[in-house]
């Protein structure tokens, strides 16, 4: 069965950045627990991004473990050539790198070798990434995710131009042809403007694991409506 056809959408991605470290399986448990199967994995390797969080090995833990989730890794790393293959040997199921640091010919490579081990791939842009970057990647790709804080933390403030971008990236394809990715300031505010403007998947870092009632936030979001 395609990836796609195991999700409703618009589908609810917490981010793992803003999990408890020390408890990360609970975490993770709490959100199976929840009906919230999708997982954002931010791989930040201190060079891309000016911070470090977790490589390859974090996600086959999580996939041994929790087979039944889906672990979406975001890789802000530098060297991308290197990493991919690694993060589809240990089981990721969507792989999104970063169209900044990439040339033509390795988004062809990397299409193919996720759509051999029937991955998803994506390409992540930058707020400050002009989109025409990024337009014509688009039919090589089933995800786009795009950033609405500046890669690196967590919990930063939504940015406000985001929904236009979006909206521009979804007048290029419907969502039978790629998925749109929102990741960076999203709560129940800024996912209804991103719903309005397209998005079909939403990052939730810091409004979901930092929340003082998860399954409240959960229950908001599947009551949003799409325009
Ligand atoms: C930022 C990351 C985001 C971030 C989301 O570099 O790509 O996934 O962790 O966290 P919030 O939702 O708190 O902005
Ligand atoms: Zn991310």
């Amino acid at each position: 069965m395609q990836i796609t056809d195991r999700f409703q959408f618009p589908v609810l991605a917490p981010s793992i950045i803003a999990a408890d470290e020390l408890n990360l399986e609970s975490e993770i448990q709490n959100c199976i627990n929840l009906g919230v199967p999708w997982l954002h994995c931010d791989v930040m390797d201190g060079h891309f991004v000016p911070n470090i969080t977790f490589g390859p090995d974090r996600i086959k833990a999580i996939k041994k473990k929790f087979p039944e989730i889906l672990c979406d890794a975001h890789l802000m790393v530098s060297s991308p050539s290197f990493w991919l293959p690694k993060f589809l040997e240990m089981g990721a199921d969507v792989i999104t790198v970063h169209v900044e640091n990439c040339v033509g010919s390795d988004i062809a490579t990397w299409s193919q070798q996720c759509k051999d081990a029937d991955v998803l791939f994506g390409l992540a842009i930058r707020p400050t990434t002009d989109l025409s970057v990024l337009k014509p990647w688009v039919s090589l790709i089933q995800v786009v995710n795009v950033m609405s804080v500046y890669p690196g933390f967590y919990g930063q403030k939504f940015m406000e131009g985001s929904p236009e971008r979006i909206k521009t990236i979804r007048s290029w394809g419907d969502t039978s042809e790629f998925l749109i990715k929102v990741d960076g300031g999203i709560n129940l505010e800024t996912a209804q403007l991103c719903l309005d403007a397209g998005t079909d998947i939403f990052v939730m870092g810091g409004a979901f694991f930092k929340a003082s009632d998860r399954k409240a936030i959960t229950r908001d979001f599947s009551h949003l409506k799409r325009p």
